[in-house]
Order: structure tokens, then sequence, then C-alpha cells
């Protein structure tokens, strides 16, 4: 099934928040940098959870955006853990929407985040297990 056809998201919950208009873009949707600045929010909690250590993103992939959010929605993001490497973790994101006029639920992105357990020094170290 396509993520865009699911209609409840996959993982845990990691985030939730409410737009604002100073979130839009010119067509007056909440702008996409936004709902990514929440995506890498939402994985980066999981990451350090996950590895009990300072982490960092070292790549996005496989981000579509499939509905527009609008001020006011309530934005929750979601997430499941794919695989551990040695310094890196994969981290699968699920954005659903609330529109709370209409009460319905929808996915309106998800990418595949991936994070590096780092010392002090920004330097790669095993992801304790
Ligand atoms: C994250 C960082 C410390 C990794 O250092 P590095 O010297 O590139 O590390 P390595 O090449 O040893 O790779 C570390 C792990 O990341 C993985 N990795 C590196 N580049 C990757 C990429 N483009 N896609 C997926 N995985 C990647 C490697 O496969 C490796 O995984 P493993 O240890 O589980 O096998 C360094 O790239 C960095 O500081 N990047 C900037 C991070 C940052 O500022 N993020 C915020 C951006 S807004």
């Amino acid at each position: 099934m396509k993520t865009e056809d699911k209609i409840k998201p996959t993982g845990e919950l990691l985030t939730r928040t409410v737009p604002m208009p100073a979130d839009t873009n010119a067509n007056g949707d909440i702008f996409g940098g936004w709902i990514m600045s929440q995506m890498d929010i939402a994985s980066g909690i999981m990451a350090k959870s996950v590895a009990k250590s300072r982490v960092a993103t070292v790549a996005v992939n496989g981000m579509a955006f499939h509905h527009p959010v609008q001020v006011g929605d309530t934005v929750a993001c979601f997430g499941e853990l794919k695989k551990i490497g040695t310094t890196s973790m994969n981290i699968q994101i699920e954005v659903w929407s609330q529109r709370s006029i209409q009460d319905v639920y929808f996915c309106v992105t998800e990418a595949l985040f991936t994070y590096v357990a780092i010392d002090d020094d920004g330097k790669p170290i095993p992801v304790k297990r």
C-alpha cells in the first residue's frame, strides 16, 4: 500500500505541534522546510534515545510530500527505527496531519533519516546496543 493511502501511522509518536501563519509559503500552505524541521527534530529525539549519545543527521532519503498542511492542523511525527549499523541509525519518519474542523487524519509526508552517533568532538562512535 502506498503511504498516502494508509489510514493510520506506523511507529512511535515522537512530536505533536500546530503550525502558525508565520510558517506558511506563498500559496498559504505550510512551508515544506517547516515540516522537514519537525521531522528532523522528531527523528533526532529517537536517534538520541537509541544511541544514548550526541547524534548528527547525515542523510535524508526518499522524501515525498503527499498532501499540503494548513495553519491550525495538528501535525504529528511518528518514527520507526529501521536499522542500526555500526555508527549509524536509519529512522523512518511519517508526518500525519489532523484537520480539526473535519476531524480527518492523513499522511502528509515521509522520509528515511540517517543519524550517526558522535562523541564530544563530533567524530562517529559505535551505537551502544
Ligand atoms: C555525521 C558525520 C560525523 C559522519 O562522519 P563521517 O566521517 O562522514 O563518517 P563515516 O563515513 O565513518 O560514516 C558514518 C556512518 O554514516 C553512514 N553514512 C555516511 N554518509 C552517509 C550517507 N550519505 N547516507 C547514508 N549513510 C551514510 C556510513 O555508512 C556509516 O555508517 P555505519 O558506521 O553504520 O556503517 C559527518 O559527516 C558530519 O559531521 N556531517 C555533518 C552533520 C551535520 O551537521 N548534520 C546536520 C545537518 S543540518
